[in-house]
């Protein structure tokens, strides 16, 4: 068959194709990212692997006429695990699972590939990153194996596919796509044309053979995949694992799903015997709450589908000299000097010649509007020097005329605060009718952050 080879320059942050180099992506827009890479054009290959992904026939069918099997999701043995994949392992999907340098993807898969193996599920783990030894002193940690989990360490995915042929594994697992090596491109392992090239390798094994693949894909630093952001639109679902390397608990988040919801997390915990399920992560993330400290209040985010209660903190003080500083850690420092204008200009309280230091506890990251109430009360508090209430939580999004305006799922977040032993929830008016079981709970419904600190001035 013909084959030519020719250079190809890619975007390195979104994998934009170009015949000649440019100083910005017209894509993405990025400077400076564009590489040389050698291509070479096989139309042989190209065809195969657009026969593969359709799985065969080339006749249109009816949605009726197809056949899916009754156990087309098998478990994890990890509830958390399963929940971030829209509720259980899907056969033939394939799976990216992102995340930074040693925040434990391979020991998460590895514990996956135990319990499923456990289970009598036919698993190939293939490493490309570590030897044989360095695997089983890792597994050594985590438990015993059963003898359906089969090791392999290679790089060359026709020796991979090979293998697969032979195990007939129902779970593969790749330890990472950037040390995997496809033929097909002549550039070195990690380039953008190599990862996408295993990627669509790994696709037709997960589609032709009704394979769940697990693909473990470094993180750069700019916190994507590092390749082509192309590789996220080739793969069914996106996994993000992380948290801070310092602290226990990891989290893993679901970036894109097409058998599930995105954004849901599952919380684990790396012990010296490998993770754990946390399965109740608001009373972990408010473990160490300071007793009557002012500037610290208890919010509600919900992640996905799941409520998970957060501590803030706020630290205002008196700024010396100059510009005052503002600094925030798990929230968006733009949202917090917002909230601190709306304060100034809507509530009246002084705040221009004041520091801020915002600080979600636990070291979780949450972005959602819902937080801006209790961003905006933790304010006050640390301002006044007002302790709030051990047992008060709020939630509710503020806008720039100070006003609190609606959030989505009032009731899961209020029956959240109530599991909890709340007493008092601050909470959006408008979203008070939406709430039905009030018993042994107080719900303040406030319609702009004055009447919330009017409530906290009242508070005892
Ligand atoms: P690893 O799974 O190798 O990370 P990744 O594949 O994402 O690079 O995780 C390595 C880290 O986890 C390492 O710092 C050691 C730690 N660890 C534990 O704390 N306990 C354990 O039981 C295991 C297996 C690892
Ligand atoms: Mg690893």
């Amino acid at each position: 068959m013909a084959s030519k080879k020719n250079l190809v320059f890619f975007c390195k942050e979104c994998g934009y194709e170009s015949a000649k180099w440019q100083g910005q992506c017209p894509a993405c827009h990025e400077w400076n990212t564009f590489t040389e890479e050698a291509v070479e054009k096989n139309t042989r290959s190209s065809k195969k692997s657009s026969a593969g992904i359709t799985g065969g026939t080339n006749e249109a069918v009816t949605i009726s006429e197809i056949a899916t099997d009754t156990d087309e999701r098998m478990g994890s043995g990890f509830a958390e695990f399963d929940r971030v994949l829209g509720g259980g392992i899907v056969r033939g999907s394939l799976v990216l699972v992102g995340g930074d340098p040693g925040i434990g993807k391979s020991t998460l898969l590895l514990q996956v590939c135990k319990n499923l193996s456990d289970g009598n599920v036919n698993v190939l783990y293939v490493s490309g990153e570590e030897s044989l030894r360095q695997i089983k002193l890792r597994a050594d940690r985590v438990g015993d194996f059963a003898s359906s989990m089969k090791l392999l360490c290679e790089t060359d995915l026709d020796l991979i596919t090979d293998s697969v042929n032979k195990e007939k594994p129902a779970v593969l697992v790749i330890d990472s796509i950037q040390t995997m090596y496809a033929k097909e491109s002549d550039s070195a392992c990690g380039s953008i044309s190599q990862v996408r090239e295993a990627t669509a390798r790994l696709m037709q094994i997960a589609k032709t053979g009704n394979v769940t693949v697990f693909v473990i894909g470094h993180v750069t630093r700019e916190g994507t995949v590092a390749g082509p952001r192309t590789l996220e639109h080739m793969v069914d679902t996106v996994l993000y694992f992380e948290g801070d390397r310092y602290a226990s608990y990891r989290i893993l988040r679901s970036v894109k799903n097409r058998f599930g919801s995105t954004n849901e997390i599952g919380v684990f915990e790396m012990g010296n015997d490998g993770l754990k399920e946390v399965a109740n992560p608001s009373e972990y993330m408010l473990n160490g709450k300071p007793k009557n400290a002012s500037g610290s209040v208890v919010a509600c985010s919900v992640e996905g589908t799941r409520p998970i209660l957060v501590e803030i903190q706020a630290l205002v003080a008196q700024t010396a000299f100059g510009i005052p500083r503002r600094t925030a850690a798990g929230c968006d420092v733009n949202r917090v000097n917002l909230l601190m204008a709306v304060l100034e200009k809507r509530v009246g309280v002084p705040l221009y010649d004041c520091d801020a230091y915002i600080n979600v506890a636990g070291g979780m990251k949450v972005n959602e509007p819902a937080m801006d109430l209790a961003i905006a009360i933790a304010v006050i508090s640390s301002k006044k020097d007002k302790v709030i209430r051990d047992d008060v939580i709020c939630f509710g999004e503020v806008g720039l005329s100070g006003e609190v305006r609606a959030v989505s799922q009032p009731k899961a977040r209020v029956a959240e605060a109530k599991k909890l032993g709340f007493k008092t929830v601050i909470m959006p008016l408008v979203c008070l009718d939406a709430v039905s079981d009030t018993e042994g709970i107080e719900l303040v419904g406030v319609a702009n952050v004055r009447q919330a600190e009017d409530y906290i001035n009242r508070m005892s």
